[in-house]
């Protein structure tokens, strides 16, 4: 397994007057034209939301950027809230990116929350500051004992209904972050979100603490769905804001331009 990344990079301004411009290190996402808009991917150690509503390949995304990284030797770890893994991992299956062999070898953990959550003896209820308190120290030590250097927790919307002041859902989020920054661990957390434009989680405040958005939409169009991919913000990234075609194919996800034209609408 790798070491925690190194500390970012500066490189000298060209005319020699300017400060020197820092470069992050990134984590490729293994998603070709996720990468290229990503300036080579998220950078590491950040925290990003991957919303959408449902169907829109959120669980996909995330699956795909875990299994890239399993390959390349990181240890990957998906938190599963809402699908038990063993259903998950019959879904991965149908992709040809995904080898049962990265799994056996340990590159590719699945961790059932619910059985955690039974585990250390939490209730099914709203959790207590002192519950959230256990949960987050329980993701920390799993990430920190199996190296751990991409996390995917899907969803973030399903913890949330059990945090259910904002200020503890800050808060939550705050030391998920940097705990997970200052392990070198570049996440990915899922955001189911309903119909509403312009908000990206279940209480409105998810998104202002993350460092990156990715929005997952279906777009009708001549009694077809389009799936579509945005970047709506991503720290240290100097980014596109067009919105891009997705394909889920066995080979994995595919982006393309969105061209605009016939009659569609968002969902
Ligand atoms: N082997 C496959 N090849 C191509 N596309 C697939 C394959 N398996 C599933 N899909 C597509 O992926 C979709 C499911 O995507 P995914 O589960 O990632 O969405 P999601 O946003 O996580 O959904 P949910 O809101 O239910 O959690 C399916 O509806 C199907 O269209
Ligand atoms: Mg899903």
């Amino acid at each position: 397994m790798e070491s925690p990344p190194p500390a970012p990079r500066e490189t000298p301004a060209a005319d020699g007057l300017l400060p020197p411009a820092t470069v992050l290190e990134r984590c490729p996402a293994g998603i070709e034209g996720l990468d290229s808009i990503l300036e080579g991917g998220i950078p590491r150690g950040n925290m990003v939301l991957v919303a959408g509503s449902v169907g829109t390949g959120k669980t996909t995304l995330c699956l795909e950027f875990l299994v890239r990284g399993a390959e390349r030797g990181e240890r990957s770890l998906f938190l599963s809230v809402t699908e038990a893994s063993r259903k998950l991992m019959q879904n991965l299956s149908t992709f040809e990116f995904f080898h049962k062999d990265l799994v056996d070898q340990g590159s590719l953990v699945f961790v059932d929350l619910p059985t955690v959550y039974d585990r250390l003896g939490l209730g099914r209820e709203e959790m207590t500051s002192e519950e959230i308190g256990i949960l987050l120290r329980t993701i920390r030590d799993l990430v920190k004992s199996l190296g751990v250097r991409r996390l995917v927790l899907d969803s973030l919307t399903s913890v949330c209904y059990r945090i259910r002041r904002e200020e503890q859902i800050r808060d939550f989020m705050l030391r998920l972050g940097q705990e997970l920054n200052e392990l070198g661990c570049t996440s990915l957390l899922v955001s189911e979100i309903g119909p509403t434009p312009g908000r990206y989680s279940l209480h409105g405040v998810e998104e202002a603490i993350v460092d990156g958005v990715i929005l997952l939409s279906n777009v009708h169009r001549m009694g077809d769905i389009l799936r579509v991919l945005q970047i709506i913000k991503m720290r240290g990234t100097a980014h596109s804001h067009a919105q891009f075609v997705i394909q889920l194919t066995p080979i994995g996800l595919l982006m393309a331009p969105h061209l605009k034209g016939g009659r569609e609408g968002g969902g």
